[in-house]
């Protein structure tokens, strides 16, 4: 399978089987993302880390992912201090980055920003979030979350709660899911409900999601809770997102619910929709599952950065 040089802008660029390599081959990167052992595969290659909006866990795994690979990033995490305050375009800043690297990943509010990027790079370019659009490393690190801790995904009852709207983690992770064969809930305040493209995508592979608004119940049952945070930057209004936000919140009470086996996840940052007692929990899935944003791009850069195979 040959991913090298491939852009990474939706997960839905990639087939069942390639998604499967990628996350088998993550596997192997584990030790190397835990400094346990060591590379340098990567030597001699640069990113372009280009971050329009802010992250903690995504650029800074990004940065480790190629760091632990030999590699070297160049960047910024603030645009305001670069020459898009003087008005220069997106597209000149991605030729920019182009020519003083080997690969560019970019986050940016816009939905698209990141396809439309690939249109003045020769270097491929991976998708770190663009608006309310995709996530595609942040689904391959769910993803690998949950094999690792299911063994698979087949069959898998799966709730995914909060902001399904705005929600770009969830877009993505309910196609791929969908393609992978796992059983979706979906829990939202009213106005925050999953969009119907996306619910019919799950559709087209043979998938039912079923919505409720009773987390109890939706908890019962599940043997994954995917938690997302209302996401009051996306919101045109804040009278809105304020008789949203604490809508639903994953607490010790709710977890008596819950089965024994059940796993929390959330792509994190949280604000209130899980107690801080739940960390303490063995439910408490969500920082291992940042944790696994390493070994997946590493993974994923090695690959298409054409690194010798580990
Ligand atoms: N999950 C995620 O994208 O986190 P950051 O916004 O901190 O990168």
């Amino acid at each position: 399978m040959d991913f090298k040089n491939r852009d990474v802008i939706s997960i839905k660029d990639f087939s069942k089987e390639e998604i499967n390599y990628i996350l088998n081959y993550t596997k192997k990167m584990v030790p190397y993302a835990k400094g346990e052992k060591h590379t340098d595969i990567l030597r001699e290659k640069i990113l372009s880390s280009l971050f329009f909006e802010p992250s903690t866990r995504t650029r800074l795994s990004f940065e480790s992912a190629m760091n632990r690979l030999g590699g070297r990033v160049i960047g910024f995490a603030d645009p305001s201090a670069t020459s898009q305050k003087k008005g220069e375009s997106l597209a000149d800043t991605i030729r920019m980055a182009d020519s003083y690297a080997d690969a560019i990943v970019i986050r940016h509010p816009q939905e698209g920003a990141a396809r439309l990027s690939t249109e003045f790079a020769e270097s491929p370019v991976l998708n770190a979030g663009d608006g309310a659009g995709q996530h595609p490393t942040q689904c391959l690190l769910d993803l690998f979350t949950i094999i690792t801790e299911r063994k698979k995904i087949k069959g898998n009852k799966i709730v995914l709660l909060g902001d399904l709207k705005y929600g770009r983690t969830v877009h993505s992770l309910a196609y791929a899911l969908s393609l992978l064969g796992a059983e979706l809930t979906f829990v939202s305040p009213e106005s925050l409900k999953m969009p119907k493209e996306v619910i019919n995508e799950c559709k087209e592979f043979g998938v039912e999601p079923s919505s409720i608004s009773n987390l109890e119940r939706a908890v019962k049952d599940a043997d994954v809770l995917y938690v997302t945070r209302i996401q009051k930057e996306r919101f045109p209004d804040a009278e809105e997102y304020n008789r949203v936000v604490g809508m639903y919140k994953v607490d010790i009470d709710l977890l008596k619910h819950a089965k024994e086996d059940l796993i929390i996840m959330h792509p994190l940052p949280r604000v209130v929709e899980i107690d801080p007692e739940v960390d303490k929990t063995p439910y408490a899935l969500y920082f291992k599952q940042a944790f696994n944003g390493v070994p997946v791009r590493m993974a994923l850069l090695s690959l298409i950065l054409g690194g010798k195979k580990l």
